[in-house]
């Protein structure tokens, strides 16, 4: 898988600057081509001499070569590269890339990357959860870029927790994983549905609900990610795409979410309605701002279209439909009647009982079931972690249609 791929390895200055050198030889001995960037501080902790040496090429540093005039084109290195992978990484270079700037050859490599990014960042247990990393780890991943998450252990510093850098040999594992699946989706259409809709009472009112489309993005960026051409139909979020394969489709009202989905529906081959549409909305919005009064207001609400349940009666044997699920009580029961009513293969279910589950989380804790009444309960996981896993569990039914089970 890594035969001739060309992979830039970033360095920046850690302890763990050593598990580096092991790292490159691994990835050679695999037949990929590294080509090293250090920073200078990273320079303190590996000598630029043993990585060249294992690299079997000069490692870069400057965006001008010393003495020779050479100029390291950021754009053409970045354009070269197969993938950049950032190990060790510390938590200031972290903080540069998520704030995009781009003072030394590496930051300016990662702004001009065209390619897939592994970051893993690296440091002691107290500036891993310092809350201005977890934002930061939350900024890459928003923008795609590939969390190689640390273990827990023993830390130079003598304490013990989460920041250790993750095995030289699990790197490598992971991103034969990453070309190995990189195409799998390729030729399929998937459509998804994210964040709230806004149902208008008035021109300043609307009612809506606290979808911060964080899991239908993370789907997203999973399927393009894996070669898949992704139509991610998205209410009022305040979240950016970050794959060149998503066509992002904004829309406010279940109305218009409706229209846009059911244009794209028909060519789909995968749908995941990830979004919390509004069942109903007001009747007669108002012309006018509704002002003020001391007297009771009501409003009449009327019911929206329900896409998913549109989909279901208009789903084509090749189409594999997902649809989520948040309950607040009798979770698997309510969903297990919108798996059947809906016409589903797959529902999945989120329940606010659960800590960390559900809105506006970067987490959820989900209980998966399909056609066949299959349940599989699984643990709370980052939401980008799940996104992987529900590409790994469609493919699957993709691939295996007559023996499903999950
Ligand atoms: O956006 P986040 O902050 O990351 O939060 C994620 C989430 C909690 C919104 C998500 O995990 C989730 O559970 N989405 C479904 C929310 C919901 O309330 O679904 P529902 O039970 O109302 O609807 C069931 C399914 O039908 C959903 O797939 C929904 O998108 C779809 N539906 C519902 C109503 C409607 N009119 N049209 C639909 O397509």
């Amino acid at each position: 898988m890594l035969k001739g791929k060309k992979i830039i390895l970033g360095i920046t200055g850690s302890i763990a600057a050593y598990k580096a050198a092991t790292l490159i030889r691994l990835l050679i001995r695999k037949g990929a081509v590294v080509q090293v960037v250090m920073t200078d501080a990273a320079k303190d902790f590996i000598t630029p001499l043993t990585l060249s040496t294992l690299s079997q090429r000069p490692v870069l540093s400057e965006p001008f070569q010393g003495g020779s005039g050479q100029w390291n084109s950021h754009i053409d290195w970045a354009a070269w590269a197969d993938a950049i992978v950032i190990a060790p990484l510390t938590a200031n270079t972290l903080a540069k890339m998520a704030n995009g700037q781009a003072d030394n050859l590496l930051t300016a490599i990662y702004l001009a990357a065209r390619s897939p990014v592994f970051f893993a960042p690296v440091m002691d247990v107290d500036m891993f959860e310092h809350p201005a990393t977890t934002k930061n780890i939350h900024t890459l991943q928003s923008y795609g870029n590939i969390l190689i998450p640390p273990d827990e252990g023993e830390l130079a510093s003598g304490l013990s927790g989460k920041g250790r850098m993750k095995e030289p040999d699990e790197i490598v594992s992971l991103l034969e994983s990453f070309f190995k699946k990189k195409n799998r989706f390729r030729g399929k259409k998937v459509l998804i549905t994210a964040g709230p809709t806004y149902e208008k009472i008035d021109p300043v009112r609307f009612i809506g609900n606290y979808s911060s489309g964080k899991m239908g993005f993370a789907l997203a960026n999973a399927f393009a990610g894996q070669g898949a051409e992704v139509i991610l139909v998205t209410g009022p979020v305040s979240l950016r795409t970050a794959c060149t394969n998503i066509q992002r489709v904004d829309v406010s009202s279940a109305r218009e979410m409706f229209d846009r989905c059911m244009k794209h529906f028909p060519t789909s081959d995968i749908c995941i309605m990830t979004a919390a549409v509004a069942d109903y909305r007001p009747a007669m919005p108002a012309k006018q701002k509704i002002k003020k009064s001391d007297t009771a207001l009501s409003l009449e609400l009327t019911p929206n279209p329900d896409i998913l349940k549109t989909m279901g009666e208009k789903k084509k044997n090749r189409q594999f439909l997902t649809g989520f699920a948040l309950e607040t009580r009798n979770a698997k029961a309510e969903a297990m009647k919108k798996l059947r009513n809906k016409k589903l293969d797959l529902i999945v279910v989120n329940s606010l009982k659960d800590a960390g589950a559900g809105f506006g989380h970067d987490t959820n804790k989900v209980t998966l079931i399909d056609k066949e009444e299959n349940i599989k309960v699984l643990p709370l996981m980052s939401k980008e972690a799940l996104a992987g896993l529900l590409t790994e569990k469609i493919y699957e039914y993709l691939i295996n249609k007559e023996n499903h089970a999950i």
